[in-house]
């Protein structure tokens, strides 16, 4: 039975999922929680655990160690067409002989739906993924982000508690993505469930997620929302994943005179390029402030940027913007500036 009092918070609960393949360590103990309605990302580099873990959440790979949690019920050895799951694969293998309507007729002939009921909910997807003109077509006459559509269709057109995504996007090219990104987007909004989406492009899952979740090797660094995650990196992978960073020593810095809170002895600092200042002097009290080289420039629009070289050779990266002539003028290749940050813009990283 359903505990109605379950937390909201924890409607699907990983509780030290591990998934071994003889000598190959798949997953290692990842836990973490999901909230109902949420758009959840997991996001790591190839190879790093995002499919077994969505396979384990859909049903598909028992894990070796381990629970799955749904309202406070187990369900890791509840067979996956019994979770009422929708599933996006990685690839969405479409049915090509069969009509956009036969694809997404399939889930519910297999449900045996009534033909009424059916029909109706054929008619209501199609209009949420914009179909509706397509329905007769074979998925071959169609473009790659209308058959990315008829996918996602065919996942939610059986009413699905969870819809599960496998890199759904990765086949599209940028344009398209970007598009097919804001749709899927206004989806999650219209349809109000939650949503599970795996990719390995960060700026998407910055872009689409409620909160992220990061792999790497296997294991799960950190979850939080993207903000969260970019601005507060709990160790060096999750700092340098997630867009550029500059990480500064601690032993640097302490030489320097400088404290910065929670950081510890051959620890690492992660600062934002953007949160860098580039100046001609050095800058004053309470800013960390370190003389540098400027050994290329990449001119980007609307800022340029400076890879630099610190004390010690550390290689730091600044901006400066497209419109300050003066300070261009003096950051040449080869010329020595300063970059500061105020101490606190720095953020300790653990087990860097
Ligand atoms: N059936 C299997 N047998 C053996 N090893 C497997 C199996 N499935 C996955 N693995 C291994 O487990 C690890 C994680 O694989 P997984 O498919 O979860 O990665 P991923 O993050 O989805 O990567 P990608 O971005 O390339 O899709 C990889 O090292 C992979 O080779
Ligand atoms: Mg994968």
């Amino acid at each position: 039975m359903v505990d109605a009092t379950a937390d909201r918070s924890r409607f699907l609960a990983l509780e030290g999922v591990a998934k071994r393949y003889g000598q190959v360590t798949a997953l290692a103990e990842v836990s973490f929680d999901i909230r109902r309605g949420e758009f959840v990302t997991l996001l790591g580099p190839s190879g790093s655990g995002k499919t077994t873990t969505l396979m384990t959440i859909a049903g598909f790979v028992e894990p070796s160690a381990g629970r799955v949690g749904r309202e406070g019920l187990d369900i890791t050895r509840l067979p996956p067409e019994k979770r009422n799951f929708g599933m996006v694969f990685q690839g969405y293998a479409l049915f090509p002989h069969m009509t956009v309507r036969g694809n997404i007729a399939y889930p519910l002939k297999i449900r045996r739906w009534p033909q009424k009921q059916r029909e109706a909910a054929i008619e209501r997807v199609l209009a949420q993924v914009d179909l509706t003109d397509f329905a007769e077509r074979k998925p071959s006459q169609l473009s790659g982000g209308q058959q990315q559509r008829v996918a996602l269709a065919r996942a939610l057109v059986f009413d699905p508690d969870v819809l599960l995504l496998d890199e759904p996007l990765a086949a599209l090219d940028k344009n398209l993505r970007k598009q097919l990104q804001a749709e899927l987007k206004k989806l999650h909004r219209d349809v109000g469930k939650t949503f599970i989406f795996v990719t390995h492009d960060q700026e998407e899952a910055l872009a689409l997620s409620d909160r992220i979740a990061i792999f790497n090797k296997g294991r799960l660094e950190q979850v939080g929302a993207p903000e969260e995650v970019y601005n507060r990196p709990t160790n060096r992978f999750v700092a340098t994943f997630l867009g550029e960073t500059n990480l500064v020593p601690a032993d640097l810095l302490a030489a320097r005179g400088v404290c910065v809170e929670g950081l510890r002895p051959g620890g690492l600092v992660s600062i934002r390029p953007e949160l860098v200042r580039v100046s001609s002097t050095p800058q004053g009290e309470g800013v960390v402030s370190l003389p540098v080289t400027v050994s290329e420039r990449l001119f980007q629009g609307s800022q340029v940027q400076l890879s630099l070289a610190g004390p010690d050779g550390l290689p730091l990266i600044g901006h400066v913007r497209a419109d300050d002539e003066a300070l261009l003028r003096v950051t040449g290749r080869g010329e020595t500036c300063w970059v500061s940050w105020p101490v606190g813009a720095g953020v300790p990283l653990h087990n860097a």
